[in-house]
């Protein structure tokens, strides 16, 4: 892919997840790396008028190679993931509202469905607070997600990855739809999760 694609991509699919309201107002943020460049949404550009060219071109030390903006103020989160997980080459952070419910009450979500296992590794974990804008968010995510391709940021949101951002997008999604189904789950009563050993089957262990 080359990097006009990856801008094209990048914006495709920021754009795509502020419709489906994985983010509100210009929260979140979405990159690409090709094992050399990342590129990455600027800074707080509203997605509703974002275009492929105001994406930035940054190395994983932060050295800005094209942009009209500053990168996101999450870079160092992508790159500490980048960096620790040379399998990744896509991450989206989002601030879904089911999702980062939970994590505000600083609480993993369960393995409830069927989907969690195949998409996610099985639930989503809870990665310790750090100051935004600091490579330690992205350190603290890797730590839960040596398993998981999903977790939630401690009062923040949510951060997922993939090979892809088709692939990191739906985890994003799945992430969304087993914490708001959740959330009705426990609204009715206990919630039940799925036996371990019937997740390590489905894992395929
Ligand atoms: P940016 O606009 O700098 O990407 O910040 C949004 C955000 O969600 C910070 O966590």
């Amino acid at each position: 892919m080359t990097i006009e694609e990856m801008k094209q991509e990048v914006c495709d699919y920021a754009k795509q997840s502020y419709n489906e309201k994985l983010f509100a107002g210009t929260s979140g943020n979405l990159s690409l790396f090709d094992g050399e460049n990342m590129v990455i949404t600027p800074t707080s550009v509203p997605y509703e008028t974002i275009t492929p060219d105001d994406m930035v071109v940054i190395k994983l030390d932060g050295t800005v190679l094209e942009g009209k903006y500053q990168p996101s103020s999450e870079w160092r989160m992508h790159a500490a993931v980048y960096e620790a997980k040379p399998e990744v080459s896509a991450i989206i952070h989002t601030h879904s509202p089911y999702a980062t419910a939970f994590a505000v009450n600083n609480k993993k979500i369960p393995t409830i469905l069927i989907e969690m296992v195949p998409f996610l590794g099985g639930d989503v974990p809870l990665a310790k607070f750090a100051v935004p804008g600091t490579k330690e968010v992205g350190l603290e995510a890797v730590k839960v997600m040596e398993e998981r391709t999903g977790c939630l940021l401690a009062n923040h949101g949510v951060l997922t990855v993939g090979n892809s951002l088709a692939q990191a997008h739906i985890r994003a999604i799945y992430v969304e739809d087993a914490a708001k189904i959740c959330s009705l789950a426990l609204s009715n009563g206990d919630i039940v999760e799925i036996p371990e050993e019937y997740v390590a089957v489905m894992r395929g262990k």
